[in-house]
């Protein structure tokens, strides 16, 4: 008789789209690691006593999504750094009854913009959207890879400013110049842009002016498929390479999959295949 195979899921709601049980099956097959991963939809409300439930069935570890993350991080019983600097947390590992938090969001776009896209970060110019999330999730990685400057740029200008006051040690820490800068007086350009806003999903336009773009800059939305579309097909009018963010969804996955498992997967291979049958 065969042990039962270790069981992981995805929590969030909606989750009807989530792709990670696709990237985290394809790596299992691909690493010839035996286990389980499946979408689970739990609203908020329910978010304690699923967490409980899933650990009480043996689970072993979950992917978190939105709107969870927040609670995910608050939750646990242990956290690392990452998470305790985003506020947020994109994976649990459960054992012996304990939940430690983890976030793998940044590190997942750090991996996608400079082994995906074949831009290093160092000494570069960073313009940030959004003041979020997802941009919480990010700041920290994207510092650790000490760019030159990162400018966060936000809709509501005061939550830029926190945001990159909660960072500022750690921008001391890279030799990083970190600021917010007001959208309206946004005259600067930059080497890459991030789009870590959801603008896009209320059908609003690209949230800052084309005057950001250096030639040939690397424009980046942390969304991918049509929420994505209207920012790449901008930054391309522009004369920018554009990139979506399903890289970044693979890397992340890659990240959780290596904490749980101690195995990194072939994220390349799995992207090329996840790009090709989202194409087909
Ligand atoms: P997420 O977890 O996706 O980051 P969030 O925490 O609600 O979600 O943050 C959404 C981000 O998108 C914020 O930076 C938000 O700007 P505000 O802080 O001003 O709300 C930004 N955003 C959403 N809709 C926008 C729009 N139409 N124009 C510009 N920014 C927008």
């Amino acid at each position: 008789m065969s042990a039962a195979l270790d069981t992981y899921c995805v929590m969030g709601d909606p989750i009807a789209h989530s792709r990670s049980p696709w990237i985290h099956a394809r790596f299992a097959e691909l690493t010839g690691e035996r286990l389980s991963y499946e979408a689970r939809r739990v609203p908020l409300a329910d978010f304690a006593d699923a967490l409980r439930r899933f650990a009480l069935e043996g689970g072993r570890g979950c992917n978190i999504t939105v709107p969870l993350k927040r609670e995910a991080a608050r939750l646990s019983h242990t956290r690392s750094e990452r998470v305790a600097q985003a506020g947020a947390a994109n994976t649990l590992v459960l054992q012996g009854g304990r939940i430690h938090a983890d976030n793998t969001d940044g590190l997942g776009l750090v991996a996608d913009i400079e082994q995906g896209a074949g831009v290093p970060l160092a000494g570069r110019d960073v313009l940030l959207i959004g003041a979020g999330g997802a941009a919480a999730g990010v700041l920290g990685p994207l510092l650790a890879r000490a760019p030159r400057r990162i400018a966060v740029c936000n809709r509501t200008a005061a939550r830029a400013e926190e945001l990159v006051a909660r960072h500022l040690g750690s921008a001391k820490l890279s030799k990083t110049e970190l600021l917010a800068l007001d959208q309206q007086a946004l005259d600067a350009d930059f080497d890459l842009i991030i789009n870590a806003t959801s603008s896009s999903l209320s059908g609003g336009p690209v949230p800052v002016p084309a005057r950001v773009l250096r030639p040939g800059a690397l424009a980046y939305d942390m969304m991918y498929g049509p929420p994505a579309q209207g920012f790449l097909d901008w930054a391309g009018a522009h004369g920018a390479v554009s990139r979506d963010g399903l890289g970044m969804l693979v890397e992340q996955a890659a990240q959780s999959f290596l904490l749980w498992r101690g195995v990194r997967p072939p994220s390349t291979q799995v992207l090329s295949e996840l790009r090709a049958l989202l194409a087909a």
